[in-house]
């Protein structure tokens, strides 16, 4: 209904956008070259923001975008994750049967990261995301899942996932040693009010849309309630689409928002 009205290829501000069409704004340009630069060196980086704003569509870029020929990444998204969990999960990934003992499996987690980086000469790259859920037992585990040959190097990159809460969570003095081996981190932000415009007209180009909807004032609208966190945008403009249409109006002006945003 939306396509023809706005005479559109393809519904715009949807999460299925792929990852060579995403919107470079400087704080996801910033987190890509600082995830890149994390895997690259084989380091442990701490990617936070506040829900929507980008991390795993960030996480989901690298993984696109990285050379399969140096790279194996492995992608586990569990609030409740566990340490037992976590040595099953990426071994099966990697096609071996863990052992039942858990020293044994973590045994066979270390052996297997060193012969990826050594024998295969690929660097293993492992993304835990929510990490802000984990419990204490798990963030501890960390030190471990990061200790080779007597902690004396890593042969894979450790990419952390949460929301700011984990940064503090982090700076308590018993996960003081797990903060110290994070040599990278990053906190994505909203959009700015610039970039929030250039946002939804890039999604709007995506889906071909021949030509400007939102009027300057809605844009505004926009910005002023979503604060430039993109999934808050993509809501929003979705839901303003479809009232607009339900309306017959071609353009969606300020009031379209307004209306949308007293309905939530
Ligand atoms: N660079 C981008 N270009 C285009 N769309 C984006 C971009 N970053 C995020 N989005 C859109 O915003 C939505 C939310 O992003 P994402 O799921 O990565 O947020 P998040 O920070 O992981 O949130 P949460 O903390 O809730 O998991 C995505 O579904 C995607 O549609
Ligand atoms: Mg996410």
């Amino acid at each position: 209904m939306i396509l023809e009205f706005f005479e559109m290829k393809e519904v715009p501000f949807t999460r299925e956008i792929v990852p060579t069409h995403l919107f470079g704004s400087a704080t996801h340009q910033e987190a890509s070259a600082r995830l890149e630069y994390a895997t690259h060196h084989r380091q442990c980086c701490l990617l936070t923001g506040d829900p929507g704003t980008g991390k795993s569509t960030a996480v989901r870029s690298l993984i696109y975008h990285s050379d399969q020929v140096k790279y194996r990444h492995v992608y586990l998204c569990d609030s409740a994750l566990t340490p037992k969990l976590f040595y099953h999960e990426v071994l099966h990934f990697f096609g071996m049967q863990p052992a039942y003992r858990a020293t044994e499996a973590k045994r066979q987690f270390q052996t297997l990261m060193l012969d990826i980086y050594e024998n295969e000469k690929k660097i293993p790259v492992i993304t835990l995301d929510e990490a802000h859920h984990f419990s204490d037992n798990m963030l501890q585990e960390l030190r471990f899942i990061l200790n080779f040959k007597e902690d004396s190097m890593s042969p894979m990159s450790l990419i952390l996932i949460g929301q700011p809460s984990l940064r503090n969570q982090l700076k308590s003095k018993h996960l003081e040693a797990i903060d110290q081996r994070i040599q990278l981190r990053y906190q994505i932000t909203g959009l700015t009010e610039k970039e929030t415009h250039a946002y939804i007209r890039h999604h709007l180009q995506v889906a071909q849309t021949p030509h400007d909807i939102f009027s300057e004032e809605a844009l505004r609208a926009i910005y002023h309630f979503t604060q430039g966190v993109p999934r808050k945008i993509n809501t929003l403009c979705s839901q303003s689409l479809l009232d607009a249409c339900v309306l017959g109006n071609k353009i969606v002006g300020e009031s379209h928002i307004q209306r949308v945003i007293n309905e939530q």
